[in-house]
């Protein structure tokens, strides 16, 4: 089949999602309960660009992320008539439950909670285990040489500024070492899309200065979603808001920000960089 690239413009294109948790009651397991968590969801990101996903804590940030990067297949199996409805598509092709091992190939994902991404017992192996799955899949002989995997890993966790810790036992890492590490995973691989959730929670002002200079560094699509508004505004030219699982804006990220009345309204704060202090 002949591909037309001219028709590869969006990266990712959500329609129509809307998505609800199954949930258990606690009084009587047999009966499931819906919870609605995102609700007619619409918006596309162009190949390239870099959005931030903002809203307050359960405004649903980590549901929409985990689905776009193809992490809910469990959900995916009902989605029509159980979990929600709508669709995702990636590089134009609709996610469904035969492409979408493939299509996670595409999409490095750093989770919230870094001790979902790191399992190895060491910060090494935990780089590496990405990369070697992913040349393996693609069939590509690098995934048996060890130099060039060796390099590989250093390299990037020098980017992300651990430097020398490939030994380290990434359990014992502080909180923001292991973001590092975990954002050095989705890295070592070069995927086409970096997701990111709240990947500056627990960072000191240094790494934090490292990591967004290397995020804005690179060449990809990405989405990160945060709530540390100064990073949204430093990192994106556009933001999605998100409040109760609705978007309630899409547009210019330096526009809305001097908006406080709106940010107030949707359970968010003006930037520190665009507060005004009185000098005493
Ligand atoms: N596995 C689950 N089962 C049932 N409900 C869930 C589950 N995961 C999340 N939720 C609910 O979905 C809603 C949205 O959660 P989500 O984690 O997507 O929000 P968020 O915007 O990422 O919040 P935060 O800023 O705190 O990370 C919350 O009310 C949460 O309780
Ligand atoms: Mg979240």
């Amino acid at each position: 089949m002949e591909e037309n690239f001219n028709f590869i413009t969006e990266a990712i294109k959500v329609e129509n999602f809307s998505f609800r948790y199954m949930q258990a009651k606690r009084q009587n397991y047999h009966i499931l309960s819906y919870k609605e968590v995102l609700k007619n969801i619409n918006f596309t990101v162009n190949v390239g660009e870099k959005i931030s996903i903002i809203g307050p804590n359960g405004a649903g940030k980590s549901t929409l992320l985990l689905n776009i990067a193809g992490l809910m297949e469990e959900y995916l199996k009902e989605n029509k008539n159980n979990s929600g409805g709508g669709n995702i598509y990636i590089f134009g092709k609709q996610m469904n439950l035969k492409n979408i091992y493939d299509i996670r190939e595409n999409i490095g994902f750093v989770f919230q909670n870094p001790d979902d991404q790191l399992f190895s017992t060491s910060v090494f192996e935990d780089v590496a285990f990405g990369l070697v799955n992913f040349l393996k899949k693609n069939n590509d002989l690098r995934a048996s040489n060890m130099q060039y995997i060796k390099d590989t890993v250093i390299e990037t966790l020098n980017k992300v500024n651990l430097k020398n810790k490939e030994d380290e036992i990434p359990h014992f890492l502080s909180f923001g070492e292991k973001k590092l590490a975990a954002l050095a995973t989705a890295l070592s691989y070069n995927p086409k899309i970096l997701i990111l959730d709240e990947p500056s929670s627990n960072l000191d002002p240094k790494n934090r200065e490292n990591f967004i200079n290397l995020i804005k560094s690179l060449n990809k699509t990405m989405i990160i979603s945060t709530h540390d508004m100064d990073l949204a505004y430093e990192f994106s030219e556009r933001c999605i808001i998100l409040n109760n699982g609705e978007i309630v804006y899409d547009g210019i990220t330096k526009e809305i920000l001097k908006n406080k009345e709106f940010l107030l309204e949707n359970g968010l704060d003006l930037p520190l960089s665009f507060r005004s202090y009185v000098n005493v």
